[in-house]
C-alpha cells in the first residue's frame, strides 16, 4: 500500500523483516530459542553490558522491579505524565506508584519534586526518558545514592538516545526498553532489560519464563527443562524467535532510522522557532533519537487545532493524559506543572518514512491554522 497519507506514527517493515519472519516459520521453532539469544547478544554488544529480552516493554518494567524485590507496602516514585504503562508496570508488584510533578522544558521528572515525595516506604525512583529526552540524570542517581534507592529508567521511548554523550543503558542501574511496533526499532511488540546486575539478570530470565530456573539456559541450548523448580511468581513473558527475528532485521537498519528521526526534528525545530503560541521541548537532536515529536501549544485552543490539522489530512496525538487523573491511580494529588503542561502538549507526525517535505507541509498548515 503507498499513498500520500501522513500517519502519526508507523511500523516501518521491508522485505528483509519479512524474511526473517518466513526463515523461522520455515524452521518450525517459533518460541524462544536461537534467535532470540542473538539478538540478546546483539543488544549486549550494542549497550556493552547484558540485555534480556521479553515481550513487551511494560513486561521488562514489571519484572525489573519484581526482580528488586519491589512489593506490597513499597512506593515508587515516577512521574505523572507518562504512559499508563510505567503506571501498571508499578502496580502489577503489588507497589504503589507515587505520581511526580515534571519539569516543564523537558517533560522528565523533577527531582526536587520527587525528593518531597519520599517515605519510609520507597524504594525505587523511575525516570521517564519522555520523547526520548533524558533530565537530570546525574541528580537523580545522586537522589537514589543518598536515600538507598534504586533506579530503573522508563528507556521505552530512549533506544539510541545519549545523555552527556553515554548511551542510554550503558551505565546507571537498570534500563528497560520497548520494541512495540512504532518503536525507534520493533520487534513486533517487545522490550529488554539491561543492567549489569546479575541476580537481576537472572531473576528476570526465570521470571519471563514462568519461573522455572534455568530454563533459559535450557532453552538456548536446545532443550528444555523436565525436572525444575519454581520458587517465585513468574510470567509468561518471553520473547519468540519471530518477534527476535524482526528486531534484529531492525537493528541492522537502526543507523538509518536513527538518521532520519533525528533529520525531522531539526527540521521541526528550524521551522517552528520563535512561534510566539507554540513552544519546543528542550531537546538536542545530536543527543536523542527522537521517538515522538511534541510541542506546547500557548494561548490556542488545542482541539479547535487538531480538527483543522485533521482536516488538512494531519494527524495528531496527546502523550499523554497524567496518570494522576485516571481513577485508577487518581490520589488527589495536585502536580501544577503537569496539570498545565497536559493542556499544552500536541504531538506531530514523526516516523522514518516522514520526508522533509511532509514536515514543511506539515508546519506549513500547523502555522496557517494558527493565523500566522
Ligand atoms: C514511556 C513508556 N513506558 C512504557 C511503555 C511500554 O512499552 P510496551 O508498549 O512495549 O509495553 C511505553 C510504550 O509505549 C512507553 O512509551
Amino acid at each position: 500500500m503507498s499513498d500520500n497519507t501522513i500517519r502519526l506514527s508507523r511500523s516501518v517493515i521491508g522485505e528483509e523483516e519479512k524474511k526473517a519472519v518466513l526463515d523461522v516459520l520455515d524452521r518450525q521453532y517459533l518460541g524462544m530459542g536461537q534467535d532470540v539469544l542473538y539478538f540478546e547478544q546483539e543488544l549486549a554488544t550494542y549497550f556493552a553490558r547484558e540485555a534480556v529480552c521479553v515481550n513487551t516493554g511494560t513486561a521488562a518494567l514489571h519484572l525489573a522491579l519484581q526482580a528488586l524485590g519491589v512489593g506490597p507496602g513499597d512506593e515508587v516514585l515516577v512521574q505523572s505524565l507518562t504512559y499508563v504503562a510505567s503506571f501498571q508496570a508499578i502496580s502489577a508488584t503489588g507497589a504503589r506508584p507515587v505520581p511526580c510533578d515534571i519539569d516543564p522544558d523537558t517533560i522528565t521528572l523533577n527531582v526536587d519534586d520527587a525528593k518531597k515525595r519520599i517515605t519510609e516506604h520507597t524504594r525505587v525512583v523511575m525516570p521517564v526518558h519522555y520523547a526520548s529526552s533524558v533530565g537530570p540524570l546525574d541528580e537523580i542517581y545522586e537522589f537514589a545514592q543518598d536515600n538507598d534507592l534504586r533506579v530503573v529508567e522508563d528507556a521505552a521511548q530512549a533506544f539510541g538516545t545519549y545523555y552527556n554523550d553515554k548511551k542510554v543503558g550503558s551505565f546507571g542501574d537498570i534500563a528497560c526498553f520497548s520494541f512495540d511496533g512504532i518503536k525507534n526499532i520493533t520487534s513486533g511488540e517487545g522490550g529488554a532489560v539491561v543492567t549489569d546486575d546479575k541476580e537481576v539478570l537472572q531473576r528476570v530470565k526465570d521470571a519471563r519464563l514462568l519461573g522455572v530456573e534455568k530454563d533459559t539456559e535450557k532453552r538456548y541450548s536446545g532443550d528444555r527443562s523436565w525436572d525444575f523448580d519454581v520458587s517465585m511468581q513468574g510470567w509468561r513473558y518471553h520473547m519468540s524467535n519471530v518477534m527476535a527475528a524482526i528486531g534484529i532485521e531492525q537493528f541492522k537498519k537502526f543507523p538509518i532510522f536513527a538518521e532520519k528521526r533525528k533529520e525531522l526534528l531539526k527540521r521541526y525545530q528550524s521551522n517552528l522557532a520563535n512561534i510566539n503560541s507554540i513552544e519546543l521541548l528542550k531537546q538536542d537532536a545530536n543527543q536523542i533519537v527522537p521517538h515522538i515529536f511534541v510541542i506546547k501549544l500557548k494561548n490556542y485552543d488545542r482541539n479547535t487545532l487538531r480538527k483543522m490539522l485533521e482536516d488538512v489530512g494531519i494527524p495528531t496525538g496527546i502523550h499523554y493524559k497524567p496518570n494522576h487523573k485516571l481513577s485508577y491511580y487518581d490520589t488527589g494529588v495536585e502536580l501544577p506543572c503537569t496539570d498545565t503542561v497536559a493542556k499544552e502538549i500536541l504531538t506531530l507526525p514523526l516516523h522514518p518514512e516522514l520526508q522533509i517535505s511532509d514536515v514543511d507541509h506539515i508546519c506549513e498548515m500547523l502555522k496557517q491554522c494558527l493565523g500566522i
